[in-house]
């Protein structure tokens, strides 16, 4: 039985493969139906020594941003990181900051600790998310140690924490079973047993506002404000927002489309991140060119189209700044790694943190997603919105004065 489904197999190829298919004729007009051969040289090694760049980009259309990091935007980036980059001048600018590591859990955890000489500065833990790092507050945190008035004429300064999550950076990676709540209690361990607060603000962004959305509702003892420029919380569809009666005006409308559209045409990273790390991951770990576009197409296409002008610092240098890290620290697949163990980590239902603590926010034009205030009442105490026509994703790195000053506006509520 095999073997006849074999010969009738090799009698069909064989037919295939002849170079005159009479039977076929009648079909052909029209259609120049050519008899094919495979015949590709197969050189891998040259492929892998090289990439021709002539050849790819005569083959697709690589200038069409929409479709991702265009093949110039990369080559210019790459140029740039082999010619001008300075990972030793950034490294030693970095390292003006007090770093530390403690163990939590026996997890290291890395982390930024800047004092105000203020005696009464409010202690402010700020969480980053992918693919940011700690790189994303250092322009924030040393004008957040100074004192400064908040917009009611109350002073104000903070004692500033700035940790990597676990598996990001110099922070160790956790167990498999790790999600965004363990590492809000690991946190919360940092802020009131390592460093010895009774109480503290958070701030969140990205994948830390999960974190610091948990630390909100879990700690309510402990976290006496909370500011997030993004929620843990999927943004509603303009179909649920009509539904709940919540209109938009003009510039919340376009933040509305922004955020569609990278759900219908920004989320497949996502995807890949939640379902398949590891192909991801091991397609990456040693190809820095690779990081650099996987990473650099974010950056780009998550912030202000003015990016890297007026208030905004997200320089090309910025984003070569935070590739470096993540590939000098060979943390690519451990950060990947918190979007499949958090595969519910951005919620579709929305509830009320089980806190009195006052909730900040901040809206930026160029985000990927957006929460009128009619969302983000639902879930805290919401005191204070505030919408920012500069800036996008990066707030650190695309608005720090609009971040700063909102921050310290934690200052008119902290009791
Ligand atoms: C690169 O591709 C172009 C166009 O396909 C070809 O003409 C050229 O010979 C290739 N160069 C190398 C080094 O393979
Ligand atoms: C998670 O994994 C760690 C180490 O693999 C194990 O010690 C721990 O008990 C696990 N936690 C849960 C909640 O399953
Ligand atoms: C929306 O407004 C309509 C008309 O005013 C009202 O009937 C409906 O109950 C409202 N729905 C919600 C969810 O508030
Ligand atoms: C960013 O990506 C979105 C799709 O996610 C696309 O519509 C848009 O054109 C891109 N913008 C830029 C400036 O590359
Ligand atoms: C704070 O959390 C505790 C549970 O840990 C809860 O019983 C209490 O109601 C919460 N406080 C507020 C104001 O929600
Ligand atoms: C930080 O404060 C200094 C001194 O007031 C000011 O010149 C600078 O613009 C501030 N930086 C940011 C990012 O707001």
């Amino acid at each position: 039985m095999i073997l006849s489904t074999l010969i009738g197999l090799s009698a069909l190829l064989e037919a295939v493969s002849a170079s005159t298919v009479p039977r076929f004729e009648p079909y052909r007009s029209g259609f120049n139906l050519q008899t094919f051969k495979i015949d590709l040289a197969h050189d891998v090694h040259r492929m892998l020594r090289q990439v021709n760049e002539t050849d790819v980009s005569n083959t697709f259309h690589f200038a069409d941003s929409s479709a991702g990091i265009t093949l110039e935007q990369l080559q210019s980036l790459r140029s740039q990181w082999l010619s001008d980059f300075d990972w030793n001048k950034e490294q030693a600018a970095l390292n003006e900051f007090h770093h530390f590591t403690a163990e939590v859990e026996k997890l290291t955890v890395h982390f930024i600790h800047e004092k105000s000489n203020r005696p009464n500065a409010i202690p402010l833990i700020l969480n980053h998310g992918w693919p940011g790092s700690f790189l994303e507050f250092v322009p924030v945190i040393n004008n957040l140690t100074q004192m400064a008035k908040t917009s009611t004429g109350q002073e104000v300064a903070f004692d500033v924490v700035v940790p990597s999550l676990p598996g990001y950076a110099f922070s160790s990676a956790p167990p498999l079973n790790w999600t965004v709540d363990d590492t809000a209690r690991v946190f919360n361990t940092l802020m009131t047993k390592v460093l010895g607060y009774s109480k503290y603000a958070v701030h969140g962004t990205d994948w830390g506002s999960g974190v610091a959305y948990s630390l909100y509702d879990n700690f309510n003892a402990s976290v006496r404000a909370t500011h997030l420029a993004f929620a843990p919380f999927h943004p509603a569809t303009p179909e649920q927002l009509a539904a709940q009666n919540i209109s938009l005006s003009p510039t919340e409308q376009f933040e509305e489309s922004e955020a569609m559209n990278w759900n219908s045409a920004g989320s497949g990273y996502f995807y890949e991140q939640t379902t398949k790390p590891n192909t991801i991951g091991l397609a990456l770990y040693d190809n820095p060119v690779g990081q650099l576009a996987w990473i650099g197409e974010k950056f780009q296409n998550w912030s202000d189209p003015r990016a890297g002008t007026g208030p905004s610092v997200l320089t090309n240098n910025e984003i070569l700044k935070g590739v470096s890290l993540y590939v000098l620290t060979k943390s690519i697949i451990s950060s990947i790694y918190i979007y499949w163990q958090n595969p519910n980590g951005f919620k579709s239902s929305y509830s009320k943190a089980h806190t009195d603590a006052p909730l900040l926010f901040s809206a930026f034009k160029y985000n990927i997603a957006f929460w009128p205030p009619a969302l983000v009442q639902t879930i805290g105490n919401l005191v204070y919105y505030q919408n920012h026509d500069f800036g996008g994703h990066f707030a650190g790195l695309d608005n720090p004065p609009a971040l700063i000053s909102d921050l310290r506006e934690i200052g008119t509520y902290w009791k």
